[in-house]
């Protein structure tokens, strides 16, 4: 066949491609055009509303253009006639008022048009999505950024873990959102919007999940070397489960520390409680490794936390996530770790 003539199939092929690979973009558990929540329906619907208002004036503007292109050749300027001619005035100043018209009707009233109903779409929106108070108070959760992992706080049930939130399906709940170091942002796509964690205050971000479901979050302000790697998971049970939920980790943090005296116990405190802390030991600050064992993820969404997870992340964080706060642990041999890891698990 002709090249010229595959052209146009190779034109096609190629839009066809890119436009998968980039709506593929648009499934999955971090997608905002999947919303699982009122704050984020709305979002998606605002969304939509514009690429669809967008796309109408871009086709427009461009239908206009080509018209304009095509309609009238420019005379060529030899046998341009001469501008006294009175059929020539009347032409020009036909074409000044029909000019004008498109000045003020595409460049002034469309575009406030527009905006206005923009505007009357999006201000009820944003002021739905304020936490406003309720006639039942939300659930409050304290999330505090740390380069790079989350530390997250129930204060009314007296929990603390980190990087996997839980919340009750159905019910409103107000993160309280507040960083130790410098700025985050918390977004979970599917929820809602994305709000900044400043350091020094403290601002509320108001979610729901309409149904049970587990949803990704992830930082969305560039913090650091690892920002990319500081990912976090929320997950709406129905209200029964969150409660169990609740109930397990309270006894976790109620319970003595299991193997107080083993060797493995004096490496943790030799070694991790400066930062790290275990819910009933001495150590203070940093991930709270009590609830450890409840978590599927490890580094804040690095690697999974199965097998021989756990050990691997003590051998190969630095590797795994440069530049973290843990120092790398090669002063201690395998069969220390080892230990390290079943004392851990023996926290359950
Ligand atoms: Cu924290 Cu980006």
């Amino acid at each position: 066949m002709h090249p010229l003539r595959d052209k146009p199939r190779v034109g096609l092929f190629t839009f066809a491609v890119t436009a998968v690979a980039l709506l593929s973009g648009c499934e999955g558990s971090q997608s905002a055009l999947q919303p699982a929540g009122p704050a984020a329906q709305d979002i998606a619907l605002l969304w939509w509303w514009m690429l669809g208002t967008s796309a109408v004036i871009v086709f427009a503007v461009v239908g206009l253009w080509l018209y304009a292109q095509f309609r009238r050749p420019p005379p060529a300027s030899s046998e341009q006639p001469a501008p006294e001619q009175a059929g020539m005035r009347h032409t020009a100043a036909v074409d000044r008022i029909i000019a004008r018209r498109w000045l003020i009707g595409g460049g002034l009233i469309l575009p406030t048009v527009t905006m206005v109903v923009l505007l009357a779409f999006g201000i009820p929106m944003g002021h739905r999505m304020l936490p406003l108070p309720l006639p039942e108070a939300p659930l409050r959760i304290e999330v505090t950024g740390h380069q790079w992992w989350w530390e997250v706080h129930y204060p009314e049930q007296g929990i603390t873990t980190a990087n996997q939130i839980h919340i009750p399906a159905g019910r409103p709940v107000d993160f309280h959102l507040a960083s130790a170091d410098v700025i985050h942002a918390f977004w979970v796509p599917q929820l809602g919007g994305k709000l900044d964690m400043i350091p020094g205050r403290t601002n509320v971000l108001r979610l729901q999940a309409d149904a049970p479901g587990r949803f990704r979050g992830q930082c969305a302000e560039f913090c650091g070397l690892q920002h990319a790697r500081m990912r976090f998971t929320v997950e709406a049970l129905p209200e029964e489960a969150f409660a169990q939920w609740v109930a397990a980790r309270q006894a976790d943090e109620a319970r003595p520390v299991r193997d107080a005296g083993a060797p493995s116990a004096q490496v943790f405190e030799a070694h991790c409680s400066q930062c790290h802390s275990v819910a009933g030991t001495p150590a203070t600050g940093g991930p709270d490794l009590r609830h450890l064992h409840s978590r599927t993820l490890l580094g804040a969404g690095t690697l999974r936390h199965d097998g021989d997870g756990l050990q691997r992340w003590l051998r190969e964080h630095q590797h795994l996530k440069p530049g973290n706060h843990m120092p790398a642990h090669d002063h201690l041999d395998d069969d220390t770790l080892s230990a390290l890891v079943d004392w851990l698990r023996r926290q359950q």
